[in-house]
């Protein structure tokens, strides 16, 4: 399979053109629509569309700033399930000329009247939430109280106005396009509708857009965001003011007030974008940055990366039994420290240097068993629960000079909270703390104390914008992942097949992944992917295995090659596609 794909991937790249294109595969029939190489820059996103947006202001003059501020706004339109600007996300950012990485985090943050237990019933559980006199469902995953204090616009708008060199007006100008004319319905899309339409019928805004005369748009069918184009007219012109202190943020705080949320004028007028010191590590002879916390992501890679220091994975075979196994208990460790460990640093004494450290992580990796799989609770005590469905998105681009952003974004699950305000579909990103010490969250993932509410804390996140440089400190690779917490086990297993495996990118983003998070106890894995035989003998060494169809994944990347070449990948698990020039 692997050397298949190597043979595909040759072929492949000897047949891209460099020459300016708009990876339309019309134009190169034989290359598939998820690879593009180009020699001045290049944007790998989750949307063709939102790519080439994106490409157009690096050919217009514009710097990666542009270009990723761009196609976040575009892909807010594209894939208004996903992410959008009623939503949060980290950014990692390269600036080439001061060979400096910054980390940004406009993850939401809980609205100052949140409570610590403000999600349990009298019964100990998660309480229902009810709109008008109807349930809609779970209280941190659906309605009102599930919403965040959304920071993707003061993130892209700050970082546009500090670095950015085209008019905000001109980068925003394709997703207002998008969002007024619309864009054909595509798989996924179609899916996340017909899935959530129940959600998305309880508010009449979201009703009214998603669900135009009560129907479930179909794949080609045109979907049309009218309010959602005036919003961000209105952000065009008045920029984040508009936003935080202005005409949105009032819709917002009326339309909380009607339903019984939380967020207050207050809470908006005083979102800001933190800067935050990005997390580093070593991995053979290679320097991974990630994001620090509140993301789990950048602290668990690199952990997870300094337990296998010690192993000479590129010896085992990809997905053997050996690999699998090994690289499945050190992911089990790995999310115990999480939902131990992990949380907002101003809130708590995040042990980061700790989880960073080589000896510790080594210390765990003596205690895997090559034998035998650890059962879960061994290493520590809570309980075990199912999935939700995927959504986030990822970006990941590089410029002519040689800066790059990694950055990726979301409303959490699929159309976030359900609800929809002035076009704008706000997250459920308050499920993202531990409601409950044990309580599981839509991903299964449990957490304690470091992850509980508080009032203006920022909930934990598995989001891993990362960048990889080489011995000669040049950048080498951009990447990451929507996923939940397979966000973390995505990113990981593309850094590994990378430089242990020496996958060609294209190869290493389309491997067979496998995910496991400690809690519920199980080595999850793609459909199709292991042979019966291979799954017996992980059975054997005591992993509960369960096939998923969910996603693995959708990892968006740029490499860029020692002759300055950049190559994009788009995953072949969802429909991203990159547009380089
Ligand atoms: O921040 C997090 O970890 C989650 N809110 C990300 C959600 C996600 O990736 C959804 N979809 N695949």
């Amino acid at each position: 399979m692997v050397r298949l794909w190597v043979f595909f991937v040759i072929s492949i790249t000897a047949c891209i053109s460099s020459a300016p294109r708009s990876n339309s595969s019309s134009e190169n029939s034989s290359a598939p629509k998820q690879l593009a190489s180009a020699p001045h820059g290049l944007v790998s996103a989750a949307h063709p569309l939102a790519s080439e947006a994106g490409t157009r202001l690096l050919q217009d003059g514009g710097n990666v700033v542009d270009a990723v501020v761009a196609a976040s706004f575009a892909i807010s339109v594209l894939r208004p399930h996903s992410s959008g600007i009623g939503g949060g996300g980290f950014l990692l950012f390269y600036k080439k000329d001061q060979d400096k990485v910054s980390a940004y985090d406009f993850r939401e943050r809980a609205p100052e009247r949140a409570t610590k237990s403000m999600f349990i019933g009298p019964k100990g559980t998660v309480k229902d939430f009810i709109y008008e006199s109807k349930n809609v469902g779970p209280a941190s995953t659906n309605g009102h109280l599930a919403v965040g204090v959304p920071g993707l616009v003061a993130g892209l708008l700050d970082l546009h106005k500090k670095y950015g060199m085209r008019p905000l007006a001109e980068v925003l100008a394709p997703a207002i396009k998008l969002a007024d004319e619309g864009f054909k319905v595509y798989p996924s899309l179609a899916k996340a509708l017909k899935d959530k339409q129940e959600l998305l019928r309880s508010f009449p805004d979201s009703h009214k857009i998603f669900l135009p005369n009560d129907r479930v748009l179909e794949v080609g069918e045109t979907l049309v965001q009218k309010d959602l184009a005036n919003t961000l007219r209105l952000i065009a012109q008045g920029g984040k003011e508009s936003f935080y202190n202005g005409p949105i943020s009032k819709a917002i705080v009326t339309e909380m007030k009607k339903g019984g949320g939380l967020i207050s004028q207050e809470d908006l007028s005083s979102y800001q974008m933190i800067e935050r010191q990005p997390i580093e590590g070593n991995y053979r002879s290679y320097r991974v940055i990630g994001m620090p916390p509140p993301s789990s992501g950048g602290v668990h890679i690199i952990q997870i990366l300094n337990m296998l220091s010690s192993d000479n994975v590129g010896e085992l075979q990809h997905n053997s039994v050996k690999y699998l196994h090994l690289l499945a208990e050190v992911m089990r460790r790995a999310f115990a420290d999480r939902a131990r460990f992990l949380g907002d640093p101003k809130f708590f004494a995040v042990p980061t240097l700790g989880l960073l450290n080589k000896d510790y992580a080594l210390k765990l990796r003596k205690t895997v068993d090559l034998d035998k799989a650890t059962p879960s609770l061994n290493l520590a005590e809570t309980k075990p629960t199912a999935y939700e469905s995927p959504s986030t998105t990822h970006l990941s681009a590089i410029d002519r000079w040689g800066n790059a952003i990694s950055t990726t974004q979301t409303i959490n699950t699929t159309f976030g909270s359900g609800l929809t305000v002035a076009g704008i579909v706000l997250n459920n990103e308050m499920d993202d703390f531990s409601v409950n010490p044990g309580t599981p969250n839509a991903y299964g993932l449990v957490g304690a104390e470091a992850n509980s509410i508080s009032p203006r804390k920022t909930m934990l996140s598995s989001m891993s914008p990362t960048l990889v440089f080489d011995s000669k400190k040049e950048l080498r690779w951009v990447l990451g992942s929507p996923g939940g917490p397979r966000i973390i086990t995505a990113t990981l297993q593309t850094i590994i097949n990378l430089i242990d495996f020496h996958m060609p990118l294209w190869e290493a983003v389309q491997a067979n992944r496998i995910h496991h998070q400690w809690l519920p106890d199980e080595l999850v894995i793609e459909e199709n992917s292991l042979s019966p035989e291979l799954v017996q003998a992980l059975e054997r060494k005591g992993h509960h295995i369960r096939v998923s169809r969910e996603s693995f994944g959708d990892v968006e990347a740029v490499e860029r090659l020692e002759d300055g070449t950049l190559i994009g990948v788009a995953d072949r698990r969802s429909e991203g596609q990159p547009v380089g020039y």
